[in-house]
């Protein structure tokens, strides 16, 4: 029996961590057995390099972050993730490698060239794991911007400003767009619990029988 691995993507503020929660408490009222997991995060040292990572005031070099996501993310496949999938439990992610394409990709305004490259460091870090169906959580930067402030988070990309947040947005609608049969678009700025109902209908339709 093989697992399904499903992420959650979206800029900051979309929500995706609350739905993520809520998705899982469905599931398994519905008798399937679920692992909530996060990205950079996961396991014990994957948290410490989360910690690194978001800290703003260590600053990072460019090729540092990249492979300081990927070291994390290594550690999560290999450790949990597979595992997981192996003895088919559903799989919900906080963020995987779409994140990293468009923060330390699309957003950095990256060429062709070094996209595709991120892609291959990428399949190396996650030996070429895939998730079965990703959710992008979407909405208007300046709504979303408007929910951060109320929740009052902030970390190295959270203080960034709207126009970087636009750019995280363009950058996962960039990514929806070429593959939409993975990468299902969500609209975050709806109630929580229509938001909820719309990602429980996606997910129903990767679910065995
Ligand atoms: P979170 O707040 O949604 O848990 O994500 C933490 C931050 O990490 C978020 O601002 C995006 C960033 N991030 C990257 O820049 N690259 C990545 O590969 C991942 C997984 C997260």
């Amino acid at each position: 029996m093989k697992g399904i691995f499903i992420t959650f993507e979206g800029p900051d503020g979309s929500g995706k961590t609350t739905q993520l929660h809520k998705a899982a408490e469905k599931l398994r009222q519905m008798g399937y057995e679920v692992l909530e997991s996060r990205e950079p995060g996961g396991t014990e040292l994957a948290e410490k390099v989360r910690s690194l990572v978001l800290d703003a005031s260590l600053p990072l070099a460019a090729k540092t972050e990249v492979l300081l996501y990927l070291a994390a993310r290594s550690e999560h496949v290999e450790k949990v993730l597979r595992p997981a999938l192996a003895t088919g439990k559903i799989i919900l992610c906080d963020r995987f490698c779409d994140s990293t394409l468009v923060y330390q990709g699309l957003v950095k305004g990256l060429s062709k060239e070094q996209l595709a490259e991120l892609r291959r460091l990428n399949a190396y870090a996650c030996d070429e794991l895939i998730p079965d169906l990703t959710l992008l959580l979407d909405g208007r930067t300046e709504v979303l911007a408007e929910r951060r402030s109320l929740r009052g988070v902030s970390d190295r990309y959270e203080d960034k400003g709207l126009e970087f947040q636009r750019q995280v947005r363009t950058g996962f609608c960039t990514l929806a767009e070429l593959e939409p049969q993975r990468i299902r678009v969500i609209n975050a700025e709806q109630s929580a619990d229509k938001v909820a109902a719309d990602v429980l209908q996606v997910i129903r339709a990767v679910l065995p029988e």
